[in-house]
């Protein structure tokens, strides 16, 4: 099982690599009360999209649309307030409770996407033009790191169960993965 500290450690990389910092920790921090402003419109257009496109639409349960919108209400919430390791762990297990609903890679960074999008004309719209631009950055720069952490989450989980349920060891995995990627390879050059 990927443990706690491998999930921060993989973090510290994504923090380092996308350049988020404390910094933009604060400024979120800063503007929370507009941003919550715009909760219910983000929202809403995420899930019109979401219902408005077939292969994701059903994904739903009947009714189920309220208790959605209301865990990413919450999720967004959270981002204006104590970014921590509880935090980003929690992000790690947002991302595993979308695989059991088949709720793809694609799926989720495409969404996350749209969030900063729409977070960006929200911004531009309702703030000095600078500080829109700090306060977006500072937005898609956590958001891209939650995206990195998702897309690990969603590999290594696969990976690890392989491991686990079908008893296949790390080593063999890493050998049959060399293999079969020499194979891929080969086919994109006919
Ligand atoms: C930006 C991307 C997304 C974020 C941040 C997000 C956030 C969340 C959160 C916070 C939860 C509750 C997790 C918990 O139980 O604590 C959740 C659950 C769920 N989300 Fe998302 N979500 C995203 C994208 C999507 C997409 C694209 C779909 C469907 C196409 C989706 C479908 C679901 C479903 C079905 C559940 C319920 C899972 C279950 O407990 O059975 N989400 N999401």
């Amino acid at each position: 099982m990927v443990s706690k500290e491998e999930v921060l450690k993989y973090t510290e990389d994504l923090k380092f690599l996308t350049g988020l910092s404390s910094n933009d920790l604060e400024i979120l921090k800063k503007y929370k009360d507009i941003a919550l402003q715009w909760t219910d419109d983000l929202v809403k257009s995420f899930y019109d999209i979401l219902f408005s496109y077939e292969p994701t639409a059903s994904i739903f349960r009947e009714g189920e649309r309220e208790e959605r919108e209301n865990t990413l209400k919450d999720w967004y919430r959270r981002l204006f307030e104590e970014i921590n390791s509880d935090f980003w762990i929690w992000q790690w297990y947002v991302g595993i409770v979308h695989i059991k609903r088949k709720v793809y890679n694609r799926y989720m960074l495409g969404m996350l996407s749209r969030i900063q999008q729409m977070f960006l004309d929200k911004a531009v719209q309702n703030l000095p033009i600078e500080e829109a631009l700090e306060l977006y950055r500072a937005f898609k720069k956590a958001t891209d790191v939650i995206a990195g952490v998702i897309a690990e989450g969603y590999h290594l989980t696969y990976v690890e169960s392989l491991q686990t349920v079908a008893g296949v060891d790390k080593q063999f995995v890493g050998k049959i993965m060399k293999l079969h990627l020499d194979k891929a390879m080969k086919e994109f050059h006919k």
